[in-house]
C-alpha cells in the first residue's frame, strides 16, 4: 500500500472509532434500562436466593418469565455479565457440565434484602417521572426555571419527594441504604474502623445538620455513646420523629441559624446549593461551633470532583453526580480549588481531606 493509500485507511479507521464512540454514547441509558429491568424481575434476588451457580433455565422458572421470552432473558443476561453485575461458573451436575450465573460484588448491591442495596436509589433515579427533566433539558437552559426538575414537573425536588409516596419511601430507603455503607465503613472494627470514633473522639456533641430521618445521626449515636447527637433538618421532615438516650430530632432552618454543637455534619447537603447559599450556611455553622467552648469543627462528606482523570470510572461518576444535582437542584459539585474558596469565603481558616469514601470525601475544616 502506498503512503497515500495508508494514510487515507488510517482516516477511514480513525472515523470509524469515533462513530463506535458516539454510538456508545448514544446507547449508554441501556446500560441503567437493563440494571433496572433485572432488579424489576427480580433476578439478583433469585440468583441470591439460589445460593449456588444458577442456570439460564433455573433462572428462568424462578422469576416465572414468559416461556417465549427465554431467548431474551439470555441477552439480558449476556449484557449485565459483560458489565460486571453477575459472572459465569461451571456447575458439575453427576457427569455432566453446565453453566450458572452468580453474582459479582457489584450485583450483590442489587438484591433488595441487602441492608445496604442501591435499588431503591436506583429505582428513584431511573423511575419515568424522575427521567422526565432529562427530556426538557435543553428547554430548561432558555427558560427561567429554577431548575429542569420544575420545568417538567412544576414542583420543586423536596415537594415531589414529599407528594409523591413512591419517591418518598425510595428515598427514605436510599438514604438509609447509604447511611448504612458510610456507617459500615466508618464504624467497622478494621485498622480504619477508627475512623469514625477519631472523628468524633474529644467532642460532647454533633449536629446533623440536613440530617434528614436521622439514619446517619442514630448509626453515629449508637457507636459513640459519650456523644450528644442532633440530627436538625425542616421541621416537616422531623416533626414525628422519636429520638433515644443521645439523639434529639430538631426542626429549623439552615439558613437562619443551626443548633449549638462542639461538630457539625454536613453530608451531601452543599451540593445542592450554589456558592452564595452554601457560604451562607457555613456562616451559620461556623457560628454554631464557635458558641461551644471545644473550638469546634465541621465535618463535609460530599463529592470532591477529582481533576486529574487517573481514574476514569471515578471521575465520571462524579460528573454524572454532578449533572444529576444540576437538574434536580440545580445544584453543583466542587472540585478542591473551589471548595477552598466556599471555606475562605465564609470564614473558615483550615481545611484537612480526611479520607475517601468512594466517589466522596470528608473534609474537616475548621474556623
Ligand atoms: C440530600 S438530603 C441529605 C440528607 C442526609 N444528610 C443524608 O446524607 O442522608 C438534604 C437534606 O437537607 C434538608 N434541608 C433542605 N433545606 C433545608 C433547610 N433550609 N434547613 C434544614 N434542612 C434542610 C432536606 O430536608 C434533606 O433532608
Amino acid at each position: 500500500m502506498d503512503s497515500e493509500a495508508a494514510s487515507i485507511r488510517d482516516e477511514a479507521n480513525e472515523l470509524l472509532k469515533a462513530q463506535v464512540h458516539v454510538w456508545n454514547h448514544m446507547l449508554s441509558f441501556i446500560n441503567s434500562m437493563s440494571l433496572k429491568c433485572a432488579v424489576e424481575l427480580g433476578i439478583p434476588d433469585a440468583i441470591q436466593r439460589h445460593g449456588k451457580p444458577m442456570s439460564l433455565a433455573e433462572l428462568e422458572t424462578a422469576i416465572c418469565i414468559n416461556g417465549e421470552k427465554a431467548q431474551s432473558l439470555g441477552q439480558l443476561m449476556r449484557a449485565l455479565t459483560q458489565s460486571g453485575f453477575f459472572e459465569k461458573k461451571i456447575v458439575i451436575k453427576s457427569d455432566d457440565k453446565e453453566e450458572g450465573y452468580v453474582l459479582t460484588k457489584a450485583g450483590q448491591f442489587l438484591v433488595r434484602e441487602n441492608p445496604l442495596a442501591v435499588t431503591p436509589f436506583m429505582l428513584t433515579v431511573l423511575d419515568q417521572d424522575a427521567q422526565k427533566p432529562w427530556h426538557c433539558l435543553s428547554n430548561w437552559f432558555h427558560n427561567e426555571d429554577r431548575s429542569a426538575l420544575q420545568t417538567a414537573h412544576g414542583k420543586t425536588l423536596w415537594e415531589l419527594v414529599n407528594n409523591m409516596p413512591k419517591f418518598k419511601d425510595y428515598f427514605k430507603e436510599a438514604t438509609a441504604n447509604d447511611n448504612r455503607l458510610v456507617a459500615t465503613y466508618l464504624f467497622d472494627n478494621s485498622e480504619e474502623g477508627n475512623l469514625g470514633k477519631a472523628l468524633f473522639e474529644g467532642l460532647n456533641s454533633l449536629v446533623d445538620v440536613g440530617g434528614g430521618t436521622g439514619a446517619m445521626t442514630e448509626a453515629i449515636a449508637n457507636a459513640c455513646p459519650w456523644l450528644n447527637c442532633i440530627c436538625f433538618d425542616l421541621p416537616h421532615v422531623v416533626v414525628d420523629l422519636q429520638g433515644s438516650k443521645n439523639l434529639t430530632f430538631i426542626g429549623g432552618n439552615m439558613f437562619e441559624a443551626v443548633p449549638q454543637g462542639d461538630a457539625i455534619l454536613l453530608k451531601s447537603i452543599l451540593h445542592d446549593w450554589n456558592d452564595e447559599k452554601c457560604v451562607k450556611i457555613l456562616k451559620q455553622c461556623k457560628e454554631a461551633i464557635m458558641k461551644s467552648d471545644k473550638g469546634g469543627k465541621v465535618i463535609i462528606i460530599d463529592i470532591i470532583i477529582c481533576n486529574q482523570a487517573e481514574d476514569h470510572k471515578l471521575l465520571e461518576t462524579q460528573l454524572f453526580f454532578d449533572l444529576q444535582v444540576m437538574v434536580l437542584v440545580k445544584g453543583k459539585h466542587r472540585d478542591e480549588a473551589e471548595w477552598h474558596k466556599l471555606f475562605l469565603d465564609a470564614g473558615f481558616t483550615q481545611y484537612k481531606i480526611i479520607s475517601k469514601l468512594g466517589v466522596r470525601s470528608i473534609i474537616e475544616i475548621y474556623p
